[in-house]
């Protein structure tokens, strides 16, 4: 767990195994959590919500498998603001000693009226119970008002200097159904921290952000800009319905844009495309290629123009470094919108170096064929360049 000393630092909450994992296609064996914990655990994550005990004795039994089989990061159990979810969380969380609460009751007036049958009161007065026996077994609890974006800012205030006074050292503020944007997520965070610092200013705020309108991460760095130090994340952005801010984006997001942030993460970015690969192939599912940060598509170029740029100085179109996620380096992919720059560099990395009048014919060739085929790999292009030269073209110089 990173020093709380640091107000620069951010802490990393994967849900992965959870959020993540309670969405529709992306269900997990223990066996399989226990692998991706792994996988979380090297890439630096500190706390891993490995599931929701109560859930089902399957979900308790992964609980228990990753915070007993893994070492490092803090374990975590989602849990309901009563007595037996929370002993049962504690149950299967016994075996580490660093070990985290995770419990949730909704705040807002939509939910306290058609989910809970509550009154605000009885809301407040149910998260100030349950928190406070947490604390018989946990020293380290998160509280989360559920839906807290769609609560009354008064009454959400209420709540989390409540649960705060109560034991909680974490106060998530969930966008749970993707409703809120950043300049409204900034008001929010601005406006509960200046709230809960008076009485708790070692407090650790938290966002966790669905993207059902595609700004979950654009509203977890809202947050964070107000004063969240820990944001709630999945590889890949999986989640409930549209998913959860993605753990990648956001933390190349505030390594990429320090100078905008100016805090850091304890991630280790080079384990970024192992992460992400990991997941898909343990829950069969393919990354769009377009991804950011991970997709096939994040450091590849095709379009000549951007080609010429790349290969008179890689910053002309990328803003990160390939290696610096886990990719071997940039690829520049020969097809019909490539140029004679990265054709001739390609040649010469392949052994050949072409001359001008060379390089046209070749050019020539290599776009008919790529109209038919697509991309041009290395073996089309020596093919091209092999049958420029037998057919009595130009001399192709081996280099
Ligand atoms: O989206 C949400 O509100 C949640 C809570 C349980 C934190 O996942
Ligand atoms: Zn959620």
């Amino acid at each position: 767990m990173p020093s709380v000393v640091d107000p620069n630092r951010v802490i990393v909450f994967d849900t992965t195994l959870r959020d993540g994992e309670q969405a529709p296609g992306f269900s997990m064996s223990a066996e399989a959590k226990v692998e991706m914990a792994k996988g979380l655990r090297d890439l630096g994550v500190d706390v891993i919500e490995a599931g929701f005990a109560a859930a089902s004795p399957g979900d308790a039994e992964a609980v228990r498998r990753v915070a007993g089989e893994v070492e490092g990061p803090i374990f975590c159990s989602l849990s309901r603001a009563n007595e037996d979810d929370i002993r049962t969380a504690y149950g299967a969380l016994q075996s580490t000693p660093k070990r985290r609460i995770h419990i949730f009751l909704s705040t807002s007036p939509i939910h306290r009226a058609a989910k809970l049958n509550m009154s605000a009161d009885e809301v407040l007065n149910a998260a100030v119970r349950a928190v406070s026996f947490a604390r018989t077994l946990f020293d380290d609890i998160e509280f989360s008002a559920e839906d807290a974006i769609r609560t009354e800012h008064a009454f959400l205030g209420d709540v989390m200097e409540a649960v705060a006074d109560a034991g909680a050292g974490t106060l998530n503020i969930p966008d749970t159904v993707g409703y809120s944007t950043p300049v409204e997520i900034a008001s929010i965070f601005a406006e509960i921290k200046a709230r809960v610092a008076t009485r708790h200013p070692e407090a650790i705020l938290s966002a966790h952000c669905h993207n059902d309108l595609g700004m979950a991460v654009a509203n977890t760095l809202a947050a964070v800009a107000n004063g969240a130090r820990q944001v709630e994340v999945a590889v890949n952005g999986i989640g409930e319905r549209a998913g959860n801010c993605a753990l990648e984006e956001v933390v190349m997001a505030l390594r990429t844009r320090a100078d905008l942030y100016g805090v850091h993460t304890g991630v280790d970015t080079t384990q970024l495309l192992g992460v992400s690969r990991l997941l898909s192939n343990l829950t069969h599912s393919p990354v769009v290629r377009n991804k950011a940060i991970v997709g096939i598509n994040a450091f590849a170029h095709e379009a000549g123009i951007h080609q010429h740029g790349m290969i008179a100085d890689a910053r002309t179109y990328e803003i990160m470094r390939p290696e610096d996620v886990g990719f071997s380096g940039t690829r520049l992919v020969l097809g019909k919108h490539s140029g004679r720059h990265a054709i001739a560099q390609r040649a010469e990395a392949l052994g050949y170096r072409l001359s001008g009048n060379e390089l046209g014919h070749v050019f020539v060739s290599f776009k008919r064929r790529a109209d038919e085929i697509g991309e041009i790999d290395d073996n089309e292009l020596l093919a091209i360049i092999n049958t420029v030269t037998t057919d009595g073209g130009p001399r192709v110089l081996a280099s």
